[in-house]
């Protein structure tokens, strides 16, 4: 994620920067940076680890004028969250600084490429290939060597740079990565989202991939990538400051939910090469590692445990081996059995969960090989382990995960993917076609995501409810149970999920007269078998909400009401059919006049045993 702003005007570039970085906190806060030009012959910056208060302290300590500047706050995805790792990052001589949000792929040929030529980096970011590049093509002219660095960029960027050779410029632009330009009184902002700049103006120009920004003596041009002037429409914004931080949705769980097909591309994308093979650059199991493992154990909590199981599914599909799963806190003290041959894989949204952390820390001391699924770069789940896979989700703030838990699965198919390359149990064309199905997934999820006011009149339906059950089967069943906790933990109804085969040892007593069940359907092989256990509970007086695959006419005979999801292969029906069920929650949690973000009782981060 990481938030950038820039300021040209009359104004004190530190403080409009600050005011737009506190906006944008929410974006990222491993650290914060400024970097201010202001006709001395070096850029004048500041950086500080921690959150914006840190960075603010510094400069309250050493102050810094200027009219022109760029500022960021950082959510690490390359290089752990420190005061070197900071942005604004600078080129040797401190006469250019950059600000960047997103992800340089191709950066490690670059920094190769740019250190044999004696280039000397200091971070460990993607950012800094890009301060250098500038660097290197600047001949005097400041928008010209930007315009030769990013056109060698791979990735998603969003850049913002200001030289002191250029007191006088601003220069952005924006691939992938979200920008946007706010235009004041012979003032002019750039901001990753719209908050950062509110208190200055509402007017703004919405930046599309490849645009570039360039601001000279109080003017600006909105240029392409073949540098010709693109005429944009100046827009107004109409929402106010607390709407536009959670991009003008009501809550963050909502944006999060609408964060999902970005988080599953960043996740994918960014890790495929040209030859769409998957690059795990954080986990060094090679084939032989893989060879002598004999045990896997993925261990989690809540939502991630969900993920986990979805994960179980995956790997001994295509990789042909058996895994357990477990929940972190039981697996701790269930004296498992572990040794140098065992792998456990962690799953951990915040990289903190207590329970987490100890059940690693415990296969560790039995000598078992850690690969850690998280979002936190530099989280102390991600310090441990041996292996990490980071889910580029960026910062989950609402308490219910969701986004976290699409990327997690997502981790997972890749690391199966991976897994059976190396160990041979797939085909080189099994293989792709599982990559290409997975990319496929985000435009998937966004169909769903339109249909959204079918799912608001459902839960209307459901909001008085005193119970409510969830059935599957198969991984259906896993969505199932990730279904009941949102559903509980932001309504407060008591849900429970059910394996469908289980409900005649048992559940089925509980359902009376309009109690709501919602079934999961979309494994085919197990759809007859649903059918029969839907027609159980309706015979109970259950009212049945199915969530099946479109064109499935025969769930419609039996369902009271029905959700049709698009179609994905079996094995990658889990991500989704959540999200159907993601939308009931909210939906049902607004009807009930609860706290989405911050049910009751709950904390985002759970780092007590
Ligand atoms: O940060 P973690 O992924 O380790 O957190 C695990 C659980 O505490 C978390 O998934 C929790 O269950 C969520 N509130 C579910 O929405």
């Amino acid at each position: 994620m990481c938030g950038i702003v820039g300021y040209i005007g009359n104004k004190q570039a530190v403080n409009v920067i600050c005011d737009g970085l506190e906006k944008l906190e929410y974006r990222g806060y491993d650290s914060a940076g400024v970097a201010v030009v202001n006709g001395d012959s070096k850029v004048n910056w500041a950086k500080k680890q921690g959150r914006l208060s840190g960075l603010e302290a510094v400069l309250e300590q050493s102050p810094i004028e200027g009219t022109v500047g760029i500022g960021h706050t950082r959510w690490a995805t390359h290089g752990a969250p420190s005061d070197i790792n900071s942005h604004p990052h600078l080129n040797m001589s401190e006469t250019i600084a950059v600000v960047h949000n997103g992800i340089i792929e191709n950066y490690m040929e670059i920094r190769e490429r740019l250190t044999a030529e004696g280039y000397v980096f200091k971070s460990e970011t993607d950012t800094e290939v890009a301060v250098h590049l500038i660097d290197k093509y600047y001949e005097g002219d400041l928008l010209q060597a930007v315009y030769k660095a990013v056109a060698e960029f791979r990735g998603a960027y969003a850049l913002g740079v200001v030289s002191s050779n250029h007191p006088g410029e601003l220069v952005a632009v924006r691939k992938e990565s979200p920008l946007i330009v706010g235009v004041g009184e012979g003032e002019y902002f750039i901001a990753s989202d719209v908050p950062a700049i509110l208190k200055y103006t509402r007017n703004v120009y919405y930046l599309e991939n490849d645009e570039v920004v360039y601001v000279k003596d109080g003017k600006i041009q909105i240029l392409d990538a073949e540098q010709n002037v693109v005429d944009k429409e100046l827009k107004v914004v109409e929402w106010d400051i607390e709407a536009a931080s959670k991009g003008g949705y009501d809550h963050f769980m909502m944006k999060e939910i609408y964060d999902q097909p970005q988080a599953i591309r960043d996740t994918l994308l960014r890790r495929l090469d040209e030859n769409r093979m998957i690059r795990l650059d954080d986990i060094k199991l090679t084939k032989e590692d893989l060879d002598g493992i004999q045990k896997m154990y993925i261990v989690a909590c809540g939502t991630a445990y969900h993920a986990g199981l979805v994960g179980k599914y995956a790997i001994e599909k295509l990789a042909k081996v058996p895994v357990e799963v477990d929940i972190a806190s039981e697996f701790r003290y269930s004296d498992p059995f572990i040794d140098e041959h065992t792998l456990l894989i962690v799953v951990s949204q915040s990289g903190e969960t207590a329970d987490t952390l100890a059940a690693m820390k415990l296969a560790k001391s039995k000598g078992a090989r850690v690969l850690a699924i998280t979002n936190v770069v530099g989280s102390s789940v991600a310090r441990e382990a041996h292996d990490v896979f980071y889910t580029w989700a960026g910062p989950e703030v609402a308490v219910a995960s969701t986004k976290a838990y699409t990327a997690q699965m997502i981790a997972f198919y890749m690391i199966a993917l991976d897994f059976a390359f190396k160990k041979g149990t797939i085909t080189l064309e099994r293989y792709h076609e599982l990559v290409n199905n997975i990319e496929a997934l985000a435009p998937l999820v966004e169909e769903i995501l339109a249909d959204k006011a079918q799912i608001e009149k459902m839960a209307e339906d459901m909001k008085d409810a005193q119970n409510a059950f969830y059935l599957g089967r198969g991984v259906d069943f896993t969505t199932a149970r990730e279904a009941a906790l949102k559903l509980k933990e932001i309504s407060y109804i008591y849900t429970e999920a059910f394996a469908a085969g289980e409900l005649k040892h048992g559940p089925i007593a509980l359902i009376d007269q309009g109690t709501p069940v919602l079934s999961i359907v979309t494994q085919d092989a197990l759809q007859e078998k649903m059918i029969s256990n839907i027609k159980e509970v309706k015979a109970r007086g259950a009212f049945v909400i199915a969530i099946a695959k479109k064109g499935d006419t025969e769930i419609a005979k039996v369902a009271d009401d029905l959700f049709y999801i698009p179609e994905a292969e079996d094995l990658l029906m889990p991500v989704l059919a959540v999200i159907p069920t993601q939308l009931i929650s909210y939906y049902v949690s607004i009807a009930r006049g609860n706290d989405v973000d911050k049910p009751r009782n709950l904390a985002k981060s759970v780092t007590v045993e």
